[in-house]
Parts: structure tokens; sequence; C-alpha cells
């Protein structure tokens, strides 16, 4: 790799937007001119001084933005991140430490700001864990067989007292962040969404008309009338040879804060006269779907992959943040190659919450700073990190231990991508 500090990477100016978007562009490998739409819709949101872009003279080739999120640490509160997106270097400037300069960049000032974490989706595994990030959560998309599935065909609607109604866009942009907002308080990993997040999956702001289907969007309503769930869908047209109805659901987003809820929708969408296929979308990994079937077998896996990456920027805030599965201590020594979060910690948990501090005591668990992100949620398993020599036991027992504090009985889960 040859690092080419004559590169100027710095945030960009408002009369660079379109230059940006075209190097962004680039870098995802779509068309590279930019629409006026774009250019306007983009000056909306995007924060100009988090907005980095790398020069090369004036051309810019290299791309990285962050804002500010909140993402749901075990117990429900929500934690202070650093989200991560837009990340591209021009294939004519590839692999010369471009990203890596974007990247100090970006979290020596998110530090410096006092968020606790950073976070962002990779497309590409082996990017991001030389930087601190590990995976956190993970997801899995299923494509059921309907008919294979074992449903009964009689199926008219939830028999528990509630309801599905079909809504407009207009209605879940009214009830959507209500019910986002109950999951992400009980969900951990599930980050926040805007205004503008509804606004585009509603289709009240469209950038790229070409691209737009309008979906269809179904609520679940208890007993009472109380919204619980809400499930959008489109339908492709797909008739085989001999007047046969083959079509398949895809799922675009399903949020449910009851299992109820939960149950009617996967229900309701297997059971859309025509629908012989559902594509779930990406879902949780422990998703109750499979075993909502009949024959769970009809739920075939067609993605499981890591999802959301997690870089500790503050090890006090983020084991503060969370609680844990029982009461103990252990003594971390965290590893940051980056500098920002490395030392050793003295973590006093229990079920209500925790205290962390650094110390001076004897380390028990010694773990670089990405196996801390990818314990932090739940989801990873200390012992199988032992095992795999991604973390090592100072004293026997300590990784057992740092399962029975940090691990959960539902895994965490991050709906959206970024
Ligand atoms: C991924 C990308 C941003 C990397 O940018 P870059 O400027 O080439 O990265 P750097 O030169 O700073 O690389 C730093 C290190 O990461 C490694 N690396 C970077 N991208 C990698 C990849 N895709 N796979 C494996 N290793 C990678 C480099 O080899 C280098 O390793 P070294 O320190 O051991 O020499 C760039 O290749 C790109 O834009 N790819 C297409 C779009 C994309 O995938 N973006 C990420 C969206 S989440």
């Amino acid at each position: 790799m040859t690092p080419r500090q004559d590169i100027d990477i710095r945030p960009i100016h408002e009369d660079e937007t379109r230059d940006w978007i075209r190097a962004l562009n680039t870098g995802f490998q779509f068309p590279p001119t930019v629409s006026d739409a774009d250019v306007r819709d983009r000056t909306t949101y995007i924060i100009p001084e988090r907005t980095l872009g790398a020069f090369d003279g004036t051309r810019c080739v290299g791309t990285f933005r962050s804002f500010p999120q909140e993402v749901t640490a075990v117990g429900g509160t929500p934690v202070r991140a650093d989200a991560i997106s837009n990340v591209t270097v021009t294939s004519t400037h590839r692999r010369r430490g471009i990203l890596t300069r974007m990247m100090a960049k970006d979290l020596a000032a998110a530090k410096e700001r006092g968020d606790t974490v950073a976070t962002l989706i990779a497309a590409e595994y082996p990017i991001y864990g030389r930087y601190g990030f590990g995976v956190a959560t993970t997801t899995a998309e299923w494509t059921i067989d309907v008919p294979r599935a074992g449903l009964d065909p009689r199926w008219s609607g939830p028999d528990d007292g509630g309801r599905i109604d079909l809504v407009d866009g207009d209605d879940v942009r009214k009830t959507g962040p209500e019910l986002h907002e109950r999951l992400r308080r009980a969900q951990p990993g599930v980050v926040d969404r805007d205004e503008r997040w509804w606004q585009v999956r509603t289709g009240a702001l469209v950038v790229d008309p070409a691209s737009w289907t309008e979906p269809f969007h179904a609520v679940y309503r208890n007993a009472e009338g109380e919204a619980e769930g809400l499930l959008t869908y489109t339908v492709d047209d797909h008739w085989g040879d001999v007047k046969q109805p083959l079509e398949t659901a895809k799922v675009k987003d399903m949020i449910a804060v009851t299992p109820a809820a939960e149950r009617a929708l996967w229900q309701y969408v297997c059971s859309v006269d025509w629908v012989t296929k559902v594509r779930t979308g990406w879902r949780a990994p422990d998703d109750l779907l499979p075993h909502l079937l009949p024959d769970p077998r009809a739920a075939r896996i067609l993605t499981q992959a890591d999802l959301l990456w997690v870089r500790v920027l503050d090890v006090v805030a983020a084991l503060e943040a969370r609680t844990y599965g029982a009461t103990g201590t252990l003594v971390l020594e965290v590893v940051d190659r980056g500098g920002l979060s490395g030392g050793r910690y003295r973590l006093d948990a229990s079920e209500a919450g925790a205290s962390c501090a650094r110390t001076t005591a004897d380390a028990e668990l010694t773990l670089d700073v990405s196996e801390l992100g990818s314990l932090w949620l739940g989801d990873e398993s200390a012992v199988r990190l032992a095992a795999l020599g991604r973390v090592r036991e100072e004293r026997a027992g300590a990784a057992s231990l740092a399962d029975a504090l940090l691990r959960t009985s539902r895994r965490p889960w991050c709906p959206d991508i970024f």
C-alpha cells in the first residue's frame, strides 16, 4: 500500500455536494451522473461537517459520512452512536490508505464529541475489523414455500380478538413511528428512524420515481384496538402457464411489539390469495417465523450474515448503559490499536445495571475492542471467542462468567440498513 498524503481529506463544502455524490455513485458502481433531485434531497439531510471527501486536486475520489444515531443497549437504554455510511474510495485510488485516513478522522471526532459507540453496516466482511468494529447483530432471510407450510387455507383473520387492516402511507406515518419507538425500547440492536425514513418508505418522498413501487401496509390491532404490529410488503405479478398463480410477496418491513402481532402478521402474509412464496426480508436470526408454520421446513434460509457492526468508543459508558443476566464482577483488558478505548476496566454487573471504572486489578479476560463490540449486545459468546483464540482467559472460567453476564435469551437485532 502506498499512502497518498497528497490526497486532501476534509469535510465537503456545500457546492461540492454534486461531485461528492458522483464519487459515491462511482464507488458503489452506480451510474455516475447525478440528478438535480438527488443533490436537492441529500442537501436536506447530510451534515457537511460530518461528510468527508477525499480530494485528488479538485476531484472527489473518496466519500465518508457520519450522523448521530441511537442504538438500543440490552435493557432498553438508547446509546449515542456515530453512525457511519456512504464509505467509498474510487477504484483508481484504492489501497492507498484513503479509507484508513477518513475512518481515523471520523472516529477521533466521535470520541471527542463523547459518542459511546460507532456503528455501520459492512458491504464486505473483511473491511472494518481492523478499525475496531465487531459484528454485534446478525440477520436471517427466509423464503417460505407457502403450499408446503401447512397453514389452514380457511384462515380469515386473527382468532385472538384482534384484527388486521390495510392502511395507506399517511396512516403509516402516524402509526409506524409510535410502534417503532415501542420496538426500540424493548429490542437491543434497534437504531432510531427519523421522519425522512418514514417518508421514503411510504412514498411521501420519492427521489427516483423509476425505483419506487408502492407497497401494501397491514396493521395488526389487538382486541382493544391498539396497534401492535405493522407489515409492509409488495407482491409481484407472476402466473404459471396453466392458469396458476405463483406470486411472491416480499416483506419490506415488519415491526411487531407483541408475539400476537408477530403471529398474526406472518399468518396474514402467508395467506394472501395467489401468493405461493414469501420472502421475509432481513429478520432477527431467532425470528419466531419458522416455528409458526406447521411445517417449519417450508421456511428455507436464504441469507444468514452479519448486520450491525459496533465499535466501542467509550467502554465505561457502553458497559454502564446495559443490564446483565446475572450479578458478578469481571476485569477486562481491552486492547485498542486505534488508541481510543484501550485499558483495564472493572465491571460490577447486575440484572439492574452496572458500574464500570478503570482499574489496576489483575485482568481476567483480554480482548480486542472489536470483540467487545461483538459481545456488547449479547449475541456473541466469550467462550466461543476463546475457543477461536480471539479472547484470552487470564483466569480460568472468566469467559463463562462473561457469557453469564452479557448474553441474552433473545438475540439482538437491527432491522435497518443505513
Ligand atoms: C472498501 C474501500 C472503501 C476501501 O478503501 P481503500 O482506500 O482501498 O482502503 P485502505 O487503502 O485504507 O485499506 C486499509 C486496509 O484495509 C484493507 N482493505 C480495504 N478494503 C478491503 C476489502 N474490501 N477487502 C479486504 N481488505 C480490504 C486494505 O488492503 C488495507 O489493508 P492493510 O492495512 O493490511 O494494507 C474501497 O475499496 C471501496 O470503495 N470499495 C467499494 C465500495 C465499498 O465496498 N464500500 C464500503 C461500504 S460499507
